[in-house]
């Protein structure tokens, strides 16, 4: 697992391939195995595979949306915030664990943040909501764009991390 986290790095760049069905599947299953406070599960994903869709959510963005424009997949993580009081918590596990998935079937993955972002006069959470028909009752939390990486980074390394936001007591 540490391997992996040091690998992974956001990629915003990406080359035309599709994704299969298996590894649309696999990230299903990694967002729906997500742990909920009291178990509560307001989670719900929507899954967007079309590349045109996906294109033009980076529109929901003023700035900051670009890795959408040529990504194979992309993902709304959402809860309804009536099912649970720590929504965001519960979306935030969600989205990381399909974006480690991402990274664990040799993906490229970028969170797009949507949650208190503006999108021109409006916010972006509503852009998303009129693009995806996603109900009222959902808050959007972010967009991941997913697809097959086009630009290389530098691993992280353990020995360089800032041990100072470490404290022990
Ligand atoms: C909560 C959150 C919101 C983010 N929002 C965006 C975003 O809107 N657009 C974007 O291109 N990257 C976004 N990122 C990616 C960060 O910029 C990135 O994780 C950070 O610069 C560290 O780089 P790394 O992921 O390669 O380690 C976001 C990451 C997180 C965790």
């Amino acid at each position: 697992m540490l391997e992996l986290l040091e690998r992974r790095r956001s990629i915003r760049k990406f080359t035309s391939g599709v994704l299969s069905d298996p590894q649309v599947k696999a990230l299903v299953h990694a967002g729906l195995l997500a742990p909920s406070a009291k178990n509560r599960k307001p989670v719900e994903l929507f899954f967007v595979r079309d590349r045109a869709v996906v294109a033009r959510l980076a529109d929901c963005r003023d700035a900051g949306g670009d890795a959408l424009r040529t990504v194979a997949l992309a993902v709304a993580v959402t809860a309804d915030p009536a099912v649970s009081d720590v929504w965001e918590e519960d979306a935030s596990i969600a989205a990381t664990q399909i974006f480690l998935e991402a990274e664990a079937l040799g993906l490229g993955c970028c969170w797009i943040q949507v949650r208190r972002r503006p999108c021109g006069e409006g916010t972006a959470e509503d852009a998303a909501r009129r693009m995806l028909d996603i109900p009222e009752r959902l808050s959007v939390l972010c967009l991941l764009a997913i697809g097959f990486k086009d630009e290389t980074k530098e691993d992280y390394d353990l020995s360089k991390l800032d041990q100072s936001k470490v404290h022990y007591r």
